[in-house]
């Protein structure tokens, strides 16, 4: 009885992998739709007066983010840790009646919450607060989700069996914490219909219509506050939990140095915080706010590039693997996007850079690198790894997932290099001027110099989703093979764990 292997149960986790790929297909195939309408303006009236409003680009770019991000992201981050949750505390969710009812209640009431919040964005229902666009009803709903999703992992996590939290656990505890918090304070708001007017009017706008409870400049500063510590907490600190746990499985190696891994936790844990100030350089934020936000950027190098080069570490003498192995690919090149995207957003935090960077596609490349290199790369690959796990059957076809690989990296170089080239013209002819001071170039000047770099961006993203379909395709294919038993499963791989 001792030595017979835990039976997992993987119910949850399956459910969350079909939500990552179907608001993974959504939320990019917007991301291609915005894409083409920024080239081709036209696009955005080509469904005529009537449906016009509801997807032309104002309408669909919250749906974009919120798709991705709350969608695509969050249900990744779900899937991982149902599955690498039961596996290092050595627990099954079937041991618990109550966590397994918890589960499904966590991923029912995420749809439900999900498919209301497409609902009003369709509608042009917002706060225009970006990555907080949802009104009240549907934060309290978030915050009811996110209740379940805590109750659920720390009732897994007092029933482990393994007493030593590993590090990939420390990593989704500092995720919850993190976006409960961030997630409450920046959505601090006054419902309209419920406040009387100071002409003594009640009920003023529709039941859902809300206003934040902060003004003006600190409105700003907790709304850049909430929105940097999005990439910290949804962005970086749940991705590195995926790592950290799913290279050394694939890869067999044993994680570079755990000490490191300890030391850039609490170094991203503390600097993050302090850094949101660059998202206000040039504002009315006061000044030492601004150069705070600044040096806390730089500083922030050094956490995070801690994480990075204990992943691509982990590789050392092993580096065949890279050539070997495609998912080992999408691991390691994910890692050194994540390098890269944690270079460029600080040089891009210096002010005298930032002067030049602020409001141009600069900054869009740069959030492109990230989430499609190293976002989206360590999402597609821990699915793959769980996949064979959790369906008991092998991958449909590796070479169809090298073929993704390599798709994909052209799409994302395609992105973010013309973004580079965009958001830095851009911005030299914002600033250019002649001897007397006037402006060299008017608006529309820029608009047409960056036409066909739009249209490489979009050619780059389509790119990216035809390698998404052939992701979910694999993945589709693997699910409705013939199973085979875990035990053939590892001795087919001498890598399987
Ligand atoms: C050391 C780490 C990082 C620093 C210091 C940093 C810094 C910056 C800076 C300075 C901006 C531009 C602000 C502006 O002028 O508008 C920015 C924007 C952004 N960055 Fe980063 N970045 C980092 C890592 C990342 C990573 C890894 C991702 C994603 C995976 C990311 C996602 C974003 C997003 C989504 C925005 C756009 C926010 C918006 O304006 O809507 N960043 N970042
Ligand atoms: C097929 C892939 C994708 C394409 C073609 C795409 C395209 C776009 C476009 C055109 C925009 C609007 C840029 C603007 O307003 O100028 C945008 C914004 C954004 N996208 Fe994507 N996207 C893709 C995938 C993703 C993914 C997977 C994520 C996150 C996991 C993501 C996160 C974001 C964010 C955070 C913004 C706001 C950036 C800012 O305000 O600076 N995108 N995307």
């Amino acid at each position: 009885m001792e030595n017979r292997p835990l039976e997992y149960d993987y119910t949850i986790a399956k459910m969350f992998m079909l939500t990552t790929i179907a608001f993974g297909i959504v939320g990019m195939l917007i991301g291609v739709i915005l894409a083409f309408q920024l080239a081709f303006p036209g696009l955005n009236l080509i469904l005529g007066d009537g449906l016009a409003e509801y997807t032309n680009f104002s309408r669909l770019r919250p749906l974009h983010t919120d798709a991705v991000i709350f969608g695509f992201t969050l249900s990744g981050v779900f899937a991982t840790w149902y599955y690498v949750g039961q596996r290092v505390l050595k627990v099954s969710m079937a041991e618990s009646r109550l966590l397994m009812t918890l589960g499904k209640l966590h991923f029912w009431l995420y749809v439900i919450v999900v498919a209301a919040a497409v609902y009003s964005l369709f509608a042009g229902v917002t706060t225009s607060k970006e990555y907080a666009e949802f009104e009240w009803p549907i934060d309290v709903g978030v915050v009811v989700v996110w209740v379940i999703f805590g109750m659920s992992m720390f009732g897994l996590i007092g029933i482990r069996r393994e007493k030593s939290l590993y590090i990939s656990v420390w990593y989704y505890i500092a995720t919850f914490l993190g976006i409960a918090m961030l997630y409450l304070f920046n959505n601090m708001e006054i419902p309209t219909y419920f406040v009387t007017s100071p002409a003594g009017e009640s009920g003023i706008g529709a039941w859902y219509h809300s206003v934040s409870m902060y003004a003006g400049t600190n409105d700003a500063l907790v709304q850049w506050w909430y929105g940097h510590n999005a990439v910290a907490f949804g962005f970086t600190v749940p991705i590195v939990a995926m790592i950290y746990y799913f290279l050394p499985k694939e890869s067999g190696q044993a994680i570079y140095s755990y000490k490191l891994s300890l030391l850039s936790f609490w170094g991203l844990m503390f600097v993050y915080l302090w850094a949101g100030g660059h998202h206000l350089l040039y504002s009315t934020v006061p000044d030492w706010m601004q150069t705070m936000g600044s040096i806390f950027s730089i500083v922030l190098i050094l956490p995070s590039w801690g994480s990075a080069i204990n992943m691509l570490l982990t590789m050392k003498g092993e580096w065949q693997q890279v050539a070997a192995s495609p998912l080992i690919k999408f691991m390691v090149l994910g890692s050194t996007f994540y390098m890269f995207s944690t270079l460029e957003g600080p040089i891009q935090a210096i002010k005298s850079v930032n002067a030049i960077a602020h409001f141009t596609d600069w900054i869009v490349g740069h959030v492109h690198d990230g989430v499609l290199g190293w976002v989206g790369f360590m999402i597609m690959a821990s699915l793959y790894h769980m996949a064979p796990r959790v369906f008991k059957r092998e991958i449909y076809s590796k070479s169809l997932m090298a073929a993704q690989f390599w798709i994909q990296t052209l799409g994302v170089v395609l992105y973010f290099s013309s973004m580079w080239i965009a958001g830095i013209t851009q911005g030299m002819m914002w600033r250019a001027h002649d001897e007397f001071g006037n402006l060299a170039y008017s608006f529309i000047d820029t608009v047409t110099v960056l036409h066909p770099y739009y249209a490489i961006r979009g050619v780059g993203g389509l790119l990216y989703l035809v390698g998404f379909l052939m992701f979910a395709y694999n993945i589709y294919k693997t699910m409705s093979s013939r199973p085979v038993e875990e035990r053939e499963l590892q001795s087919a791989s001498p890598m399987g764990a």
